[in-house]
């Protein structure tokens, strides 16, 4: 019996250690948030919630923000938080181009992207340290000028079809709506839940799709290793051909997480960038015109784009 309360103790105590552990941990990491944000401008925070309660309507908050903050005041960031993370808002073209020519080692930090796992796995997007730094080595032959060339000729057809599309959908104009449940933040909740085993689903769907295609392209090239010299290079025979200093080419499930990520990747920001940007012209029609002469100098009476 004495053994079994012993043991009993011994699992209370190493649990309540634990525990300590990383609540110290997570309010370190809070008290460095707190003094790093604490000349950024935002809203006032709750000590416990942060901002929480003023996000209740994300579109209410976004407005209230560009209001107060970037038409009155003219800040450049902003910050808010989600109880004790901090979410930086960049508001100004100054503030992206630090980041952008910054050369900090990418963050060890991924949170948020953990619902991407189960679809992209440690691509590029989620990765970090040396497997991120070999992949990058690995693909950055894929974006070489010599490379990208060749593709203004897709560019132009590809920006008609869109034209096309941006016509028929401005006539019919639909809109949905996607809710997120809270819970559904923690994998083991949401795997069991029908949206998770929908995701599930379609995930396989989605990786037997791009393993067949990278299979297929792998027995091309290993049939015959010349067709690349006569046609584009693609981001596939890139990833397909790459070795690293030990003469290590990618695994099929590494290209397979890469492919799918700049599908992802490629098509959500410039559809969301598209969709702004076609809505922001709409809205000051003299920036559309001032665009549309820009445009116009530079092409002439060219239908396409040359490089
Ligand atoms: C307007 C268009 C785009 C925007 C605004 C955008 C934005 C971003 C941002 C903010 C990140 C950093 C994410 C992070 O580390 O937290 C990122 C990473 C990335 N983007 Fe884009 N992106 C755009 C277009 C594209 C396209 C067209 C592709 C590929 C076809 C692409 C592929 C990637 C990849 C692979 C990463 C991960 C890079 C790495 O960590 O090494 N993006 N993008």
């Amino acid at each position: 019996m004495e053994t079994f309360w012993l043991l009993v103790a011994t699992v209370i105590v190493i649990f309540v250690v634990l525990l300590c552990q990383k609540l110290i941990k997570v309010s370190q990491k809070f008290s460095k948030d707190l003094s790093a944000f604490k000349n950024v401008p935002g809203l006032p925070r709750h000590w416990l919630f942060g901002n929480v309660r003023e996000l209740a309507v994300w579109s209410d908050f976004l407005c209230r923000m560009q209001r107060e903050f970037i038409d009155e005041k003219g800040v450049k960031m902003y910050v808010f938080w989600l109880f004790n993370l901090p979410i930086v808002m960049v508001t100004h073209p100054d503030t992206a181009k630090d980041i952008m020519k910054s050369t900090e080692p990418k963050s060890l930090d991924l949170l948020g992207y953990g619902g991407l796992l189960p679809w992209l796995g440690q691509s590029l997007l989620i990765s970090n340290g040396t497997k991120w730094e070999r992949n990058r080595r690995l693909m950055t032959p894929a974006f070489h000028f010599d490379i990208l060339k060749p593709y203004v000729e897709i560019f132009n057809q590809v920006a008609d079809v869109l034209m096309d599309k941006m016509l028929k959908a401005a006539r019919e104009s639909e809109m949905r709506t996607i809710l997120i449940h809270p819970h559904h933040y923690y994998d083991t909740i949401y795997r069991w839940s029908s949206d998770g085993q929908e995701l599930y689903k379609l995930c396989d769907f989605v990786h037997d799709f791009s393993v067949k295609i990278i299979t297929e392209r792998r027995r091309k090239l290993e049939e015959s290793p010349d067709v690349i010299k006569k046609r584009h290079l693609d981001l596939l025979d890139i990833l397909l051909t790459a070795k690293d200093e030990e003469g290590q080419g990618l695994s099929d499930v590494e290209i397979r997480n890469e492919v799918d990520t700049f599908m992802f990747a490629g098509h959500d920001t410039t559809g969301s960038l598209l969709s702004w940007s076609v809505y922001a012209l709409a809205t000051y029609p003299e920036h559309q015109s001032k665009l549309y002469e820009d445009i116009h100098n530079v092409l002439g009476d060219r239908q396409s784009v040359h490089w």
